[in-house]
C-alpha cells in the first residue's frame, strides 16, 4: 500500500518499501536505489593474518581507486571494509562525475590564487577521465555516460554569481557557456552556465567492478571487516587479525585514525535524496544544481542538485538532492529531518513531472574550511600512514583524485597535486570560517544543561528512539518494535559531544564531527573510535533498570 511522508501536507506517495533490508544496511536505515540495484559483491571476512605491501581501509570511492591503482603498479594490496563494498558514503552519493566544484572557482581562486585553482580544474577533469579510462579499460558495465551540466540561480541569488563563475572558469581554462533559460526546466527562465563533459555512472556498479579488477590484479578484498586498531605496523580487525603493511591508507570518509587535526578542519553535514519516477525521454540526460547554500546551516537558501538514471522500459530515475544541513543539527529554523526530504519533494514537483517518489535516502558530506579534499599523509603521524576525506560534496572526483594522488606518493612519483591536498595545510584566508565551524562545535556542549527530547522512556512508542537527561549527562534511548529498550551513554566517544537523535535514519549523530551510531549503538561513522556505550537506566532516565 502507498505510504505517506508525515509533514506538510505533500502528497507525496512512496511506491515502494525504502527501508533497507537488515542485509543491505548501511550507514541509515534509508536505502539508497544505487545499493538496491546491485547485490552484494561475494567477499568474505577476514580469516586469517597477512602481510602486504599497502593495506586500505574503506571499500568506497577512494579506497578502492586506491587499491586499483597501486594493484596496476604491481603493489601487493589488501583492502578491509567493515560493510559492503560502497555500504559507506559511496552508495548514498547521486554520482555527480564534475567539474563544476560546488564551491565555485570564484570563490576558490579568491582564497588559494589562481595556480591552486588551475590544479584543482585540472585535477577535477582529470578525475572525470581517469573514471572514463578505467570503465573502458576494465569493461566495467556502471551506466557511464557524458553529459551537460547546468548550474542556473537560486531565487536567492542574482546573475553576478554566474557572471563571476563564467569569468573564473574561462581563467582556468574549464569550457563553459552561459545560456539563456534552463535545458529540462522551463519554469526555471534566467540564464544558466552550461559546463560540458560531464559524466554520471551508477556508483556501486562501478566500484563492484573496481573490486573485480583489484581481485584480478591479484589485491584481496574483505569485507565485513572492522579495522579496531589501525596504526604504523597496519591494522588489527575486530575478529582478532592482522594485516601488516608497508604502507597504511585511511579511506573511511572520516579518518577513523586521527583524533584532532583534521575534524576541527571540516565539517559533517547531512544531504537528502528523493528519486522519482519520470517517463522515459522526458528530458535530456544531464546534471543541474542551483547556486543555493549548500551549508544551510548558516542561511536558509539550501542547495538543490539532479540528475537522471536509467530505470526500466518505461521510466527513468529522476533523482533530486540537497536541503543539508550540519550533522546532528536538523533545528535550524524549527525543521527536522522528515521536513527536509517534504521541502525537497515539493521543489522536485515544482519543476520536474515527476510521478511518484521511490526512493529517499541521505548521506553524509565532509566540507573542507577551504574547499579541497585532504589527501596525503596523514597529520602527526608517521610517513607511512595516508589519510583521504573531506569531500566537499564532489566526491566521486576528490576520491578518483585521491587514488591518483596516493598511488604517486607512495610509489615515489612527483605528483604536482600534492600541495593542494596536504592535509596538513593551513589556509590563511579562511581562518573566519574556520573559527566559525569550531565556535559551532563549542557551543554543542550546551547539550550537557539542556533538557532531554522525552522526560520519561515511557513516551517512547515503539521504533523510536530519543535523547534523555540522565543524572548530570544524557542517556541515548531506543525502544525497538517489540517495545524493548536500548540504553546508551549519549556521550560520543570521540571528543564527548551530547548525541542526537536521527528518526529518518534511527541513528544517533554527533553535532560535533559527524560520528554516527544505529540505534543499538554501533558505530558506522567515525572519527569516534568504538561503540556506544550501553547503560542501565530507569523510566526517568536514572542509573537503574527499566521494566518493560
Ligand atoms: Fe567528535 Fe562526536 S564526533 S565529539
Amino acid at each position: 500500500m502507498a505510504k505517506k511522508i508525515k509533514g506538510q501536507n505533500i502528497e507525496s506517495p512512496l511506491t515502494k518499501e525504502t527501508e533497507a533490508p537488515s542485509s543491505r544496511k548501511t550507514s541509515g536505515r534509508t536505502l539508497s536505489y544505487w545499493v538496491d540495484s546491485v547485490k552484494p559483491a561475494p567477499f568474505g571476512k577476514l580469516d586469517r593474518n597477512l602481510k602486504v605491501d599497502v593495506v586500505i581501509v574503506g571499500a568506497g570511492i577512494s579506497g578502492l581507486t586506491t587499491a586499483y591503482l597501486l594493484s596496476r603498479e604491481g603493489k601487493n594490496v589488501a583492502v578491509v571494509e567493515d560493510g559492503n563494498i560502497g555500504s559507506g558514503e559511496s552508495g548514498r552519493t547521486t554520482a555527480h562525475i564534475s567539474n563544476a566544484l560546488d564551491d565555485r572557482y570564484s570563490y576558490i581562486t579568491e582564497i588559494l590564487g589562481m595556480d591552486k585553482a588551475r590544479m584543482a580544474a585540472e585535477s577535477h577533469s582529470q578525475a572525470i577521465h581517469i573514471i572514463e579510462d578505467i570503465v573502458q579499460r576494465e569493461n566495467i558495465d556502471c551506466d557511464f555516460e557524458r553529459l551537460k551540466g547546468y548550474l542556473f540561480l537560486h531565487p536567492s541569488d542574482n546573475k553576478k554569481t554566474l557572471d563571476d563563475e563564467l569569468n573564473a572558469t574561462q581563467q582556468l581554462s574549464i569550457r563553459t557557456e552561459m545560456i539563456e533559460g534552463v535545458p529540462g526546466i522551463p519554469m526555471e527562465t534566467g540564464p544558466c552556465l552550461m559546463f560540458p563533459d560531464q559524466a554520471t555512472f551508477n556508483p556501486i556498479k562501478y566500484l563492484d567492478g573496481l573490486a573485480a579488477a583489484i581481485v584480478r590484479n591479484e589485491g584481496k578484498i574483505f569485507t565485513n571487516t572492522r579495522a579496531s586498531k589501525i596504526d604504523d605496523s597496519g591494522i588489527l580487525s575486530e575478529n582478532g587479525f592482522s594485516i601488516k603493511a608497508d604502507f597504511i591508507v585511511v579511506a573511511t570518509n572520516s579518518p577513523v585514525n586521527d583524533k584532532f587535526a583534521i575534524h576541527t578542519k571540516q565539517a559533517p553535514y547531512r544531504t537528502y535524496v528523493i528519486a522519482g519516477l519520470i517517463k522515459k525521454g522526458t528530458l535530456p540526460h544531464a546534471l543541474w544544481w542551483d547556486t543555493g547554500d549548500q551549508n544551510s546551516i548558516w542561511t536558509n537558501d539550501p542547495y538543490h542538485y539532479v540528475r537522471l538514471q536509467n530505470y526500466n522500459d518505461e521510466y527513468e530515475l529522476l533523482i533530486a538532492g540537497g536541503e543539508d544541513h550540519k550533522t546532528g543539527q536538523p533545528n535550524e529554523e524549527g525543521l527536522q529531518e522528515e521536513d527536509r526530504y517534504n521541502n525537497l519533494i515539493k521543489w522536485t514537483y515544482e519543476r520536474f513531472p515527476v510521478e511518484s517518489i521511490e526512493y529517499k535516502w541521505s548521506g553524509q558530506v565532509m566540507e573542507p574550511v577551504d574547499a579541497m579534499a585532504f589527501i596525503g599523509k596523514n597529520p602527526m603521524d608517521s610517513d607511512n600512514v595516508f589519510i583521504a576525506t573531506g569531500d566537499s560534496g564532489n566526491g566521486m572526483t576528490h576520491g578518483t583524485i585521491a587514488g591518483i594522488l596516493i598511488t604517486d606518493l607512495i610509489i615515489g612519483r612527483h605528483n604536482p597535486w600534492e600541495e593542494l591536498y596536504d592535509p596538513s595545510r593551513k589556509t590563511m584566508k579562511t581562518a573566519g570560517d574556520f573559527i566559525k565551524e569550531n565556535l559551532n562545535v563549542a557551543k554543542q556542549f550546551k547539550e550537557y544543561l539542556t533538557p532531554g527530547d522525552v522526560d520519561s522512556v515511557k513516551d517512547l512508542g515503539p521504533g523510536q528512539g530519543a535523547i534523555i537527561r540522565s543524572g548530570l549527562t544524557k542517556a541515548a534511548v531506543y525502544k525497538d518494535d517489540e517495545g524493548k529498550l536500548f540504553a546508551y551513554s549519549a556521550v560520543c566517544p570521540h571528543l564527548k559531544c551530547i548525541l542526537e537523535w536521527n528518526g529518518e535514519e534511527k541513528t544517533f549523530d554527533c553535532p560535533c564531527h559527524g560520528s554516527r551510531f544505529t540505534c543499538f549503538g554501533k558505530v558506522v561513522n567515525g572519527p569516534a573510535p568504538h561503540d556506544l556505550e550501553e547503560i542501565g537506566i530507569t523510566e526517568n532516565g536514572q542509573s537503574g533498570s527499566y521494566d518493560i
